[in-house]
């Protein structure tokens, strides 16, 4: 297992850039079942989710490979598997997107059900409410989803659950609507940039998706897909984590090939608590240095406040002049990064769905254990403004959604290095 070794930086300074998207990237790969024709995915990140996706895709029978420039090329016509086996989808949830697509494709797929992970229940109800009303026949036993459809058809599906829009499950249901037969309205559907990147390939395929990036998405089932070529859209909170890596160590980072767009919510919040940032259409130069304002987020759906970033920022808010409210209302259980943070000697806790950091905190090295995706950015941020060196273990959860961090962090001078064991 690898690890990493951290020592404090001095302030950052540099340019790098931005990686594809992984939450589209994994969109965009189940979307090559929908045709016969080669899919061709520019700007592919290189990222261990998108291998199981790949190795996931592979066991229906679809073709893949990386090709000269970086990106992916997918060949499903001689895809016929129907299966996605627990092995695969225990080790990443978004697997499930072959579900929607097979059920509108092949009429029939087997797909182990996600089971919980370390940020939350994430139930799946959403995704099967919707295919049901697709027309799709669901059961489960065995831990396996079974479904069986006819060709589906249109129908009216909210997507809107406890926690507000579900982003799979828009997903899930626009992979399954667009070869259905007729039209589907999807109220309450997730705005991300990630759904308007799928709405973006599924058009140049063929289908006929509106109101992408609005609550309510409108359908128009065709008959058939052809291939495209697509460029993935950049990684909104890869940017997002380097924006905060430049305001903690009071360093001047240059984040390229990026949608300043697709970041309001944190450059806004950012530019309050005084860092400085300069937007270009696809750059951001983050000037951090100024003493931090303390805040109060709440994490909400896009545009709001995103929970990817929720972990980040626990780790800023150790530096900001002052008391500050970090809420997350979207997962459950998503603060196994609090009692890592204090072992570094944050002042931090939890207190219902807050989590409340009082600043500023001088921090010390110490080992620490990642437990998911973004809690192991958020010790690695923390790291490096932490006298010593700190070590950073079980950063297999950091490689499934990040493209060589500890690289582009050492290229800005980060005092950063990975340890295999
Ligand atoms: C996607 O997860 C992202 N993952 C997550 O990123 C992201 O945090 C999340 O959207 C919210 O933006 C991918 O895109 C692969 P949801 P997803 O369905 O689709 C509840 C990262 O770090 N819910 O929008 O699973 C759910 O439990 C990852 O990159 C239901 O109740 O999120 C959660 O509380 C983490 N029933 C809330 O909705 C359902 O059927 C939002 O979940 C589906 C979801």
């Amino acid at each position: 297992m690898d690890k990493f070794l951290v020592r404090k930086s001095e302030p950052l300074k540099g340019q790098i850039r931005v990686s594809g998207a992984k939450n589209s990237c994994l969109a965009l790969m189940a979307a090559s079942l929908l045709t016969d024709d080669p899919l061709e995915l520019d700007n592919a990140p290189d990222l261990v989710d998108v291998r199981t996706m790949t190795r996931v895709l592979a066991n229906l029978g679809v073709e893949i490979s990386r090709t000269a420039s970086g990106g992916l090329n997918l060949d499903s016509s001689r895809a016929r598997g129907l299966k996605a086996p627990y092995e695969l989808v225990s080790k990443m949830r978004a697997s499930y997107y072959v579900l929607g697509a097979l059920a509108t494709r092949r009429g029939k797929a087997e797909v182990s059900l996600p089971g919980g992970c370390a940020i939350g229940q994430r139930p799946i109800d959403l995704h099967l409410k919707g295919l049901a009303m697709l027309g799709a026949e669901i059961s489960t036993s065995g831990g396996y989803i079974y479904l069986r459809a006819n060709r589906l058809r249109g129908a009216r599906i909210n997507l809107s659950g406890r926690y507000g829009s579900s982003v799979g499950a828009t997903v899930n249901i626009m992979l399954a609507a667009v070869l259905a037969r007729g039209k589907s309205v999807l109220e309450d559907s997730a705005a991300e940039p990630e759904i308007e990147d799928l709405a973006h390939l599924l058009n140049s395929m063929g289908a006929r998706v509106s109101g992408a990036g609005s609550p309510v998405l409108e359908i128009e089932g065709v008959s058939e897909l052809s291939g495209a070529r697509h460029t993935v859209i950049p990684d909104r909170i890869e940017a997002a984590t380097f924006a905060v890596a430049a305001a903690l160590t009071g360093g001047t980072v240059a984040i390229t090939d990026c949608r300043p767009a697709h970041l309001g919510a944190v450059t806004c919040l950012l530019e309050s608590l005084g860092v400085n940032i300069e937007k270009g259409e696809t750059t951001l130069l983050v000037r951090g240095g100024t003493p931090l304002a303390p805040f109060r987020i709440k994490t909400e759906p896009y545009p709001g406040f995103p929970t990817d970033m929720q972990a980040q920022f626990c780790a800023l808010a150790t530096q900001a002049q002052g008391k500050s409210v970090i809420e997350e209302n979207i997962f459950e259980n998503r603060t196994l990064h609090v009692p890592e943070l204090a072992r570094f000697g944050a002042d931090i806790r939890v207190d219902g769905r807050k989590i409340i950091v009082k600043g500023p905190c001088r921090l010390s090295s110490a080992p620490v254990m990642a437990s998911d995706l973004r809690a192991s950015a958020a010790l690695i941020l923390a790291a490096l403004v932490a006298e010593g060196t700190s070590e950073i273990n079980r950063i297999y959860h950091l490689d499934r959604g990040y493209e060589h961090l500890e690289v582009k962090l050492a290229r800005l001078g980060a005092p950063i290095l990975r340890v295999s064991e």
